[in-house]
């Protein structure tokens, strides 16, 4: 919620979106001839979802900035929702796929940089044997799958508000403390709360009792929730989880797709934590559409097993382009020559100065709001204090003020990711950028209390 507002949030959107639609004529063109072949004006339905009243059209991304077809330069925030957070278009990365796509981009068999990759996931990451995915998404289905298999378990557990990709089996949530499946939820004929438990992040007891059955193959879930506005774990969370888990014969899976903000080796490295899976995607590849999975040696024995006691046939788990020599060749130019020590140091260097400086914005104004992070990723929260659950999150998830200062900030150069107000910060994010930006927030809290 905003404090005190003394501008309709209604007439900041209306001056917003006009101001917008007169300063980017030629993304609006653009919409406007890509809707007679786009289903919704797009080529991806959430390239529609931002709060612009039309799509931005991008020219180009350097670094840590973007240009439109407008001529506007944004500061990156989003970076694609990650898959950028390293920045775009950099050096190292482009001249891998340059050279690989020249040779091929993809066999179905392994290339030299195969070997390589697996040894440099393994190292960084501590789990020793790893698979490939196209998204993230898929690399969530495959463990799943692979977690039922093992165990001859049916349930699938996951954390009220968690988003794991297009994983049919996350998409239940709690609706006055039962489960059901998210109402947004398109064409899905199953069932999905029979087979997949949902309770409250940080309800120790209500995870114990979930458990408790017996029947959960795995716990699915994010080591700090990133996609429901951000929920921080509370201290002994993962422990207690990692604990219950092993008790109960259920494996857990980590999705580190956002929380490789956290540093070279993700929360999991960061925490000590010790999951039985460990998923990436985005991030890992530069942008080339790849992800992996990496699996401790004991469940790669199960796994083993399983596959034994099932017998032969389709596995029903892989995708063509899953593995390719071009994504492996990103793969090791991201791990070996981008996602440095060096590299961390300045993203979480820059992250604290954009806390700071969004803390400082809140203690001057007196605003209701706080922030939290993992690592590189900033989340400006419209409550104080910050949710401790989704069901708290949802209360206080203010979309209209949400919408109203992503606009805000787009009309003053700045990106962030849509939805909440999530900020990444990159190697090549410079410091006045992060001025900018919190610059931009001061801005719009002073007009919504101001005007
Ligand atoms: C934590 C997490 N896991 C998985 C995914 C799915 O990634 P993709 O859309 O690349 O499959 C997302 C997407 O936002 C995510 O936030």
């Amino acid at each position: 919620m905003i404090a005190k507002l003394s501008r309709s949030l209604d007439t900041l959107l209306a001056d917003e979106r006009a101001r917008f639609l007169a300063e980017h004529p030629r993304s609006v063109a653009m919409a406007k001839a890509a809707a007679g072949v786009w289903r919704g004006g797009a080529p991806m339905h959430w390239m529609n979802d931002w709060a612009s009243p039309s799509p931005i059209f991008v020219a180009q991304g350097v670094g840590a900035q973007v240009t439109d077809v407008d001529g506007k330069l944004y500061d990156d925030f989003c970076l694609g929702d990650t898959p950028a957070m390293f920045g775009h278009g950099d050096a190292s990365v482009a001249a891998a796929v340059a050279d690989q796509i020249k040779r091929g981009a993809g066999f179905m068999l392994p290339t030299a940089s195969a070997v390589i990759v697996g040894k440099l996931l393994a190292e960084r990451f501590g789990l020793p044997l790893w698979q490939t995915a196209t998204t993230a998404s898929d690399a969530n289905r495959a463990a799943i799958r692979w977690a039922r298999a093992v165990t001859q378990r049916p349930v699938v557990l996951v954390f009220d508000g968690c988003y794991h990709g297009m994983v049919e089996d996350a998409f239940v949530a709690l609706k006055d403390g039962t489960a059901v499946m998210k109402p947004g939820l398109l064409g899905q004929v199953h069932d999905l709360t029979a087979t997949t438990r949902v309770v409250p992040f940080n309800d120790l007891e209500a995870l114990e009792a979930a458990l408790a059955p017996g029947d959960v193959a795995a716990v699915l879930a994010e080591p700090v929730m990133t996609n429901c506005g951000m929920i921080l774990p509370e201290p002994g969370f993962h422990d207690a989880l990692r604990k219950l888990t092993r008790d109960a014969g259920t494996l857990l899976i980590l999705d580190e797709t956002h929380t490789i903000s956290t540093g070279p080796g993700g929360y999991t490295r960061t925490f000590d934590l010790t999951p039985d899976v460990f998923v990436l995607g985005k991030a890992v590849a530069g942008g080339v559409p790849a992800a992996v999975w990496g699996v401790t040696a004991e469940l790669s024995t199960r796994m083993d097993e399983a596959r034994l006691r099932i017998g032969p046939g389709q596995s029903g788990i892989g995708t063509t382009l899953s593995g390719n020599a071009l994504a492996m060749a990103a793969m090791r130019a991201m791990l070996s020559e981008v996602m440095t020590d060096a590299a961390y140091t300045w993203m979480l260097t820059g992250a604290d100065r954009l806390v700071a400086g969004l803390k400082a914005v809140i203690a001057a104004r007196k605003l209701p709001w706080s922030v939290a992070h993992v690592g590189a990723r900033v989340e400006l929260v419209f409550a104080n204090p910050p949710p401790k659950n989704a069901a708290e999150m949802r209360k206080v998830l203010d979309r209209e003020a949400v919408e109203a200062l992503h606009l805000w900030l787009i009309n003053r150069g700045v990106l962030i990711a849509p939805f909440h107000n999530m900020m990444l910060v990159s190697p090549v994010t410079d410091g006045a950028a992060i001025d900018r930006l919190v610059a931009a927030v001061d801005g719009f809290a002073a007009a919504m209390g101001d005007a």
